[in-house]
């Protein structure tokens, strides 16, 4: 683990930090959408905890945040997928004024469920649905407590009908949407905002192992980014992208069910396994 703090103050910045608190913990940070949210929390003045397995991306993004925004910044690289290092995560954040929790890391084995290695289908459940749970349970109590705080979970289209061919993963997707959208009612009068972004394609080093080309819609996870902080505290779905918007009210509401799989299940033909996807 490496701390890296700096007094530099960068003036004009308030609001995120006053109405959540000084430090953001960005659960999958390494790259990707969880980098951008870094830098977006970082750039409205939140202090960041940075996890990931991979220290050395962690350490570059700690050290970028902090001089180009002059935020604090700790790193705490470990498997969001195993319990102790939960477990360890916690004590090592217990003393920190946590005012938001971010959860982006997944895992998306590709293939037909049948096929699927079975410990690849239980890391889905690990790293994605008990991962998010267990932090959470921990953080909202302290964040009731303080009568503030905020919580983002990374949710996807994938999740908004079954998706052959990474079903256990969409699956997981609609459980983080499901979620967030019963603490979103259960918290909103007390000061806590929590929301899921339903992300269409976005372009990351993921995205680009899994597919490698653009589908419709595709953003960055910049664009991504803002719009789900934009959205928070206003509403507890955000759906970035205009395409991506009709795609899910055209396969969510329109459509019958089995038509919208159907659709899904065109889409995902071309996944290809990866070092990450792999089951
Ligand atoms: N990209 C898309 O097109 C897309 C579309 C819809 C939804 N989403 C959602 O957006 C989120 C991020 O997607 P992404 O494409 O940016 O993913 P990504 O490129 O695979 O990055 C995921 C981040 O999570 C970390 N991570 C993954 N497994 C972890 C584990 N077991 N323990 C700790 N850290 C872990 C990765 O870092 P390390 O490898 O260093 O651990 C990385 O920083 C996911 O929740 C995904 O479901 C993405």
């Amino acid at each position: 683990m490496s701390k890296n703090i700096t007094s530099d103050a960068v003036p004009g910045r308030t609001g995120f930090p006053d109405r959540y608190g000084a430090w953001a913990l960005v659960a999958g940070a390494s790259e990707g959408i969880g980098a951008a949210f870094a830098h977006a929390l970082a750039q409205r003045g939140m202090n960041l905890v940075l996890v990931a397995r991979r220290k050395a991306l962690l350490d570059k993004l700690a050290t970028d945040v902090r001089s180009r925004y002059g935020v604090e910044s700790m790193c705490i690289d470990g498997d969001l997928g195993v319990p102790e290092f939960i477990e360890k995560l916690k004590d090592t954040v217990a003393d920190l004024d946590l005012g938001m929790v971010v959860y982006n890391a997944a895992y998306a084995p590709v293939g037909d469920f049948a096929e699927v290695d079975p410990s690849g289908l239980m890391k889905v459940i690990d790293v994605n649905v008990r991962g998010p749970v267990m932090l959470l349970r921990w953080v909202l109590p302290r964040m009731i407590a303080r009568k503030r705080g905020a919580a983002i979970l990374m949710s996807s289209l994938a999740g908004n009908q079954g998706t052959p061919r990474i079903a256990a993963y969409a699956a997981s997707k609609a459980f983080n949407r499901v979620l967030a959208e019963g603490l979103w009612y259960e918290l909103k009068g007390r000061g806590i905002d929590v929301i899921s972004c339903f992300a269409g394609a976005v372009r990351t080093p993921g995205y680009a192992d899994a597919l490698g080309k653009d589908a419709p819609g595709t953003l960055d996870p910049g664009v991504v980014v803002e719009k789900t902080l934009l959205a928070l505290g206003r509403r507890p779905l955000v759906v970035p992208g205009f395409v991506n918007l009709a795609a899910y009210w055209i396969m969510g509401r329109l459509l019958p069910r089995s038509t919208a799989i159907g659709i899904m299940a065109g889409s995902t033909d071309d996944l290809v396994p990866s070092d990450r996807t792999k089951g």
